[in-house]
């Protein structure tokens, strides 16, 4: 099937960059390799607008009244960012109402999947969803509006579980036939510093998924301080070891 290419970045637990990670390499997609790349943020905190330097809490309609009033077009919620080729669906704390707000629709689960097939979403290139750190109704709209799965997996004691349950859930909606085509296609050890742990965790997963674990990424203060600027790692500091870590990441995706 063509269209664009839909990558999620999903981990139910918190803190683990799935936000960072969204935003680089949808940021990286669009800078550095000419694509029109729309960021899909589903997180009740609106961290992905947030850290693009967008101010997303007045911004309305956004991507709850997409997800929940069929009158709202998807273009009208859709704004640019001050990154060239990547536009954003904000998100917000009204996020938060949504899966009450849809809980007797029957299609609640492939709500998201519906509203990105028309013809404007199909004109991007690629679409990347931030998720919420979270299992349920949100996280499942995700899944099955994406079809390769990237999970961010902090390289800390307890990580692994997160790991396993979100690779759990993608074999799952494949099995029951919800999303045959549904792929982990990456796992990425984040917030590395070198101990026996550390290390322990990233040989696990790489056991774990052969041949889809990227080289850790490490605690790097470029990366917070960029997020802290409103600016993506490729603006704000390209000649890091943030930014030749996360190129390696992103070069894995592109
Ligand atoms: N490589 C890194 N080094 C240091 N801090 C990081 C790094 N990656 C992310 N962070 C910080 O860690 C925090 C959590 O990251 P975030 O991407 O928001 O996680 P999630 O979206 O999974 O909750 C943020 O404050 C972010 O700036
Ligand atoms: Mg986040």
């Amino acid at each position: 099937m063509s269209g664009p290419r839909r990558i999620a970045f999903i981990n139910e637990k918190g803190g683990t960059c799935k936000t960072t990670l969204a935003v680089n390499v949808a940021a990286y997609l669009a800078l550095k390799k000419q694509r029109r790349v729309l960021l899909v943020d589903l997180d009740t905190q609106g961290h992905a607008g947030k850290t693009l330097g967008v101010d997303v809490r007045e911004l309305r309609p956004n991507v709850f009244h997409v997800l929940t009033d069929p009158s709202v077009a998807l273009e009208a919620a859709v704004r640019p960012t001050p990154v060239q080729g990547l536009w954003l669906l904000p998100s917000c704390r009204d996020m938060a109402d949504f899966p009450v707000t849809v809980a007797s629709a029957p299609d609640r689960e492939r709500l998201l999947a519906k509203r990105l097939a028309g013809p404007y979403a199909q004109g991007f290139d690629a679409i990347v969803f931030d998720a919420p750190p979270s299992l349920g109704l949100v996280s499942t709209n995700i899944l099955l509006a994406a079809e390769e799965v990237v999970i961010p997996v902090a390289t800390t004691y307890l990580a692994l579980d997160g790991c396993a349950e979100m690779a759990k859930t993608v074999e799952l909606l494949r099995k029951d036939g919800r999303h045959e085509r549904l792929t982990v296609s990456l796992v990425v050890p984040t917030l590395y510093r070198k101990s026996a742990l550390a290390d322990e965790v990233v040989s696990t997963l790489r056991q774990h998924f052969p041949g889809k674990v990227t080289e850790p990424l490490a605690l790097n203060v470029a990366i917070d301080e960029a997020q802290s600027h409103g600016k993506t790692i490729w603006e704000y500091a390209p000649w890091s070891r943030g930014a030749t870590m996360l190129q390696a990441i992103a070069d894995r995706i592109a």
